[in-house]
Formats: C-alpha cells, structure tokens, sequence
C-alpha cells in the first residue's frame, strides 16, 4: 500500500508528482505528501486525508527545482496525520517509503539511544534517519544508501533525495512494487506504470534487493552489494486509464454496470465461436500438455479474490473431477504446504502486487509448481513471475470494493474448469458446448440483473437500519453470500456475516432475530427444499428475509420480505447473476449512510504489505 513517486527532469515536478500520485491514490489515502527542491532546499508540504487537501494547499506554492518526490499513504505504523504523512526529512535526506520496517522497534532505540529525535510515529521515519547519519560518513547518496541496506529488515519500496545533490535520487526496494521511468530528458520512479504512463512508456521493473541511482537524466542500477547490473528497458503498450466516471456518480457504481462487458471481454480470446469450445490462448504454456497430467489444484488469493477461488473449486471438481484447494494467501504461505509436483497453482489477484498471494506464487515456484496467474493488471509482479496468464481483462477498476474484477475472475475460472475436464478426459463434446453456449450468455443476463439497482436504491434507506445483515448459500452460492457480507463489511461498516446455510444451526441462528437481515440465495436448484427450510427456520426466529433465486417462485416469494429474481440459469453461471444483488445492495446502502463507497476508510486497492 502506499504510492510514491519521484521526478527529476525539466518539466514541473509539482505537477509530474500530482498526476502520478492521483494514479496511485487507490494504492492509500489517508495522507499525502511532496518534497521539491526550491530554491536550494526541499520545500515538503503534506496534508492529511485524501489527495484533493494536498492539492488546494500546493495550489499557491511555486517550486524552482527539477527534482522532487510524493507519497500517498495507508497508515500501517502511527495515526493517519499531517505528522505521520511522508515525505520524512532529517538533515538534508527526505524520502518516501511504502512497506513495513519489520526491525523498526530496535533501530529506533538504538537511533534515539544516539540522540535522533523522531517528529512522527513511522517506521518511516527511521530510513531517514540513517541515511542522513551515514551521509556524514559517507557523503555520496547511493553510497549511504548501499551501506544502511543491510540494516533494514521487512518490506520497503523507499526513494530517497539529499539536498547537497540536487541532480540525483536513489531508490530501492525489497518486496512492494518499484519502477523507474525512463524519458528522453527525464528519469521517473513511481510505484506502477499507471503513474507514469502519461510522460514515458519505457519502463524497467526493478527486483528485489536492487538499488537504482538516477542522476540527471540517465540511471544506474545496482545490486544491494553496489555490483552494476544490465536491466532490460521494456516498452510498454498501456494507454493512460484515466479515471472517469463515464456518467455515474461513483466508480464502483460504474464498475458495476461494467460487468457484461468484463466478463465478456474475458472469455473472448478463449472461446472458439464456430465449435462452441474452449480453447485457452496466450496462457503461455501448451494448457492441453500440462493439464493432462494435473494431479492436484491449489487455488490461492485474498479477498473477494479468494471467494472467487471458493466458487473455482466447486467448477474444477464437479467437471474435470481433479482435488483442489483453496487458501487464503497469508495462511498458504506460512502453513508449510505439500505440494505434490503435478500440481497446478492457480493464483487470482485483481492487482497483481497482492503481497500475500505474491509470497504464495513464489513459494510456488520454489516447490517447482507450475504457477498460473488470473490477473487483470498486465505486467504486475504477480504477472511477470507467474509461468502462466489468464486475464481479466476488466480494465481499470478504481472502486476500492472489488466488482468486475471478481465476475471476470469467475468467468476465466468457469473456461479453465472446461478446459481441464477436456484435458483430464471427463467431459463431452456437447456438454462443453452447452455450458460454453451458458457462458456466452451470461452478459446478456448480467445486464438484466442489473435492473434491481432501482429496487436497492429505494430500499437502502430501509435495509440501513437492520442491525447486521446474515448472509446464506449453498455449494456455489456460499462463496457468493461470503463475498456479500464482505462488500456490506468494507463499504457500510456494518455487521454483516457469510455462511454455509447448512452451518445455520450450528451457531449463527442464535443472532436472529427482528433486526437481522437475512439475505439467502436460494436458486431453483436440487438443494432449493433444503434451502427453503433453513429460510423459514429463520423467519420463524423474526429474521427478515431477502431471498435472491431464479425465475417466479411464489413460495419464495411467501416468505420473503423481499424476492429477487434473477434469470432461470444453471449453476455453472448463476454466481455471475446473483453476485450482482449483493453488490448492489451492500452500495445503495453504504451511499444512504453517507460513505465513501469509492474509498472506503481504513482500506486500500492494492495490498502491498502482509
Ligand atoms: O488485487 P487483489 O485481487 O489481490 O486483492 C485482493 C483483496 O485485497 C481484494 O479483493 C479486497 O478484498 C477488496 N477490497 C474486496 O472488495
């Protein structure tokens, strides 16, 4: 989380620096900051909460210089302030970081034991600190640098300027992402391409444990024992994803009404019309090769990207009859896993920079797992490890609260679970082409799912004031009510919990009663009685009911407070209906109670820290 940027160049740094950090907002927003060279010294001005307050105050403020950093922060260590927002400057160092100084604890009291004063609560801070105390020994920037690196344990993506060497900044990383722009009279460094597309699309991707020194407009980069190294310059073919909310009043209401077309715009690479099969291109490994010999699937994400995954595993097992897991990544990673070699690792991350999932896929790798990542941001650290790719194809999603990305992540997962019953030998010609026949349509029926924003924006002012809200499913529907509860959770701050219907009695029934919301999906399907019972055993206990299932079902319709019905689909695509609901429902409510849907508190797009 957090985004910096760094310019050093003959256009304005204030504006180069603003426009980069209005890219990265959704990286943090609870402060923001710059640091520009003026006259000789680095004027800093900072502000807390989002971008716009940091904007009205440089409004007025010239700058000189051509060098200059930014930073947007996501508080992990001291309170979102003006005091704890970055750039940090001791003596003639200022710099920005995003990540986690894990050792900051012993660094501080050893730093204060030798009489630093520290002005905020970051581990931030202290980077600073040391750097301008090696600078007194060793007065070359990179150098300083190259010696305090060994020091730092944890996560860190740091650029760092000195005053006394107005031509040069330094940064370095060691797990968040860090790249630098390469132009033709300037050197860029920002935290992803979206904030530098606007002036260069010549990128290179730094590693971990590499150091780059900028230095007019040319750059070196360096290993963290200061040993050069040769880094591939890549052009990148990404337009600017300007931010526009294209008639709507928010991104995630936009993001939404987007999900015919992501889901969509997913599947058509991979689906051969004329035969009504899957046929998966560009994965960048032979799929009918690999997948032939899979054993095992291990499905690992964060988030609603998990709940994805929860939905991908019910599909890979019931077609292509293969075992799999799903994991969270920040249990994954640390649960020493046993990951037989004809495994197949299925990452999904929206971003691409998740630093739990990261951690998973490289894990992964090491194990000699074939690693396959469903992403939608290109050229993401997830993406460029992975060995191989399936995208989403979404297209920029800017609403903190995941919306498209997640209906385009299920719809990939619907073609792979084809593609490896094909391979696996468990499936028909025809039974592919009619679920392949489901898919096409799913679009088609997502938008008429759509029309119930009318309902939810009336009833929001209504469903605000239950107490919590108990969402409910069954087999593919359960990760759809974990995945409402979650969006309820994130954008409404209210209490809202997803389970197993099955699990009812085994504990959460007790939480009914008439201020319960109990929203269920309750499809038309083999397990529809079982699902009807657990409904009225909720009503029986005052719990009002929002029941979301297929087609006109007066008994549902009976007990419910509210019916939702979405088209008779079969359970291969009907979680791409009925998450559409849920959405909707957790954002007309949060928008009735006055929140910021598009960047809900405490919370940021991209998880760059575990
Ligand atoms: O970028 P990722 O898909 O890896 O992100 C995973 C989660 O952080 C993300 O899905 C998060 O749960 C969303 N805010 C949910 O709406």
């Amino acid at each position: 989380m957090c985004g910096i940027v760094g310019y050093l160049g003959p256009k304005n740094p204030k504006d180069v620096i603003m426009t980069g950090l209005k890219a990265l907002e959704y990286r943090g927003y609870d402060s923001a900051g710059v640091a520009i060279l003026h006259e000789g010294k680095f004027k800093r001005v900072r502000a807390e909460g989002k971008l716009g307050n940091l904007s009205e105050k440089l409004a007025s403020e010239p700058f000189s210089g051509h060098l200059g950093i930014g930073h947007t922060r996501w508080a992990t260590h001291g309170k979102p302030s003006e005091r704890n927002a970055h750039p940090h400057s001791v003596g003639s160092v200022s710099l920005v970081h995003n990540g986690i100084i894990e050792n900051y604890v012993e660094l501080r009291q050893e730093l204060v034991r030798e009489g630093a004063v520290f002005e905020s609560e970051t581990d931030s801070e202290l980077v600073a600190h040391l750097v301008d105390r090696q600078l007194a020994k060793t007065p070359n920037l990179l150098d300083a640098v190259l010696q305090v690196l060994p020091r730092l344990q944890g996560a860190y993506a740091i650029v760092v300027v000195n005053e006394k060497q107005p031509d040069t900044m330094v940064a370095f990383k060691n797990g968040p992402p860090l790249i630098v722009g390469v132009g033709d009279d300037a050197m860029y460094v920002a935290s992803d391409i979206q904030a530098l597309v606007n002036y260069t699309r010549r990128i290179v991707y730094l590693d971990d444990g590499e150091v780059v020194e900028v230095k007019g407009p040319s750059y070196k980069v360096f290993s963290a024992a200061g040993q050069p190294l040769q880094k591939k310059v890549n052009e990148v073919n990404w337009t600017s994803e300007v931010a526009n909310k294209g008639g709507f009043s928010h991104f995630m209401l936009k993001e939404i009404f987007e999900q015919p077309r992501a889901v969509a715009q997913a599947i058509q690479p991979h689906i051969n019309l004329a035969k009504n099969s899957v046929e998966l291109n560009g994965v960048g490994f032979d799929v009918n090769d690999v997948f032939r010999d899979i054993e095992r699937v291990f499905v690992v994400a964060c988030g609603t990207s998990y709940y994805a995954g929860l939905i991908g595993e019910y599909m890979i097992e019931r077609l292509a009859r293969v075992p799999v897991e799903v994991d969270i990544a920040s249990e994954f990673r640390y649960r020493h896993p046993v990951l037989p070699k004809n495994s197949l690792f299925i990452s999904i991350s929206q971003s691409g920079e998740t630093a739990d999932t990261l951690a998973a896929v490289r894990l992964a790798k090491q194990a000699g797992v074939k690693v396959l990542s469903i992403c939608n941001v290109r050229s993401s650290s997830i993406d460029r490890e992975a060995d191989g790719h399936l995208y989403m194809n979404a297209g920029a999603e800017v609403g903190v609260a995941s919306t498209k990305a997640f209906s385009a992540t299920l719809a990939l997962l619907n073609l792979l679970s084809l593609a490896l019953a094909k391979a696996q030998g468990q499936s028909t010609i025809e039974e592919e082409q009619k679920l392949v026949r489901q898919l096409l349509a799913a679009p088609s029926q997502i938008e008429i799912c759509l029309n119930l924003d009318k309902f939810f924006k009336e009833a929001a002012d209504k469903l605000k004031n239950y107490r919590g809200f108990l969402y409910l499913g069954r087999g593919v529907h359960y990760p759809i009510a974990l995945e409402g509860a979650l969006k309820l959770k994130e954008l409404a701050y209210m209490h809202a919990e997803g389970y197993a219907a099955g699990e009812m009695k085994h504990g959460p029934l007790a939480l009914i009663d008439k201020d319960m919301a109990v929203v269920m999906m309750v499809p038309h399907d083999e397990l529809f009685e079982k699902s009807l019972s657990n409904l009225e055993e909720a009503k029986a206990r005052g719990g009002q009911i929002i029941s979301i299932g297929t087609g006109h079902n007066p008994r549902l319709e009976e007990i419910s407070e509210h019916y939702l019905s979405l088209p008779e689909v079969d359970w291969f695509t009907l979680p791409l209906l009925e998450v559409v609901p849920v959405q909707l429902l957790a954002f007309h409510v949060a928008s009735s109670l006055g929140h910021d849907v598009d960047q809900p508190r405490n919370l940021a797009k991209s998880v760059t820290v575990e």
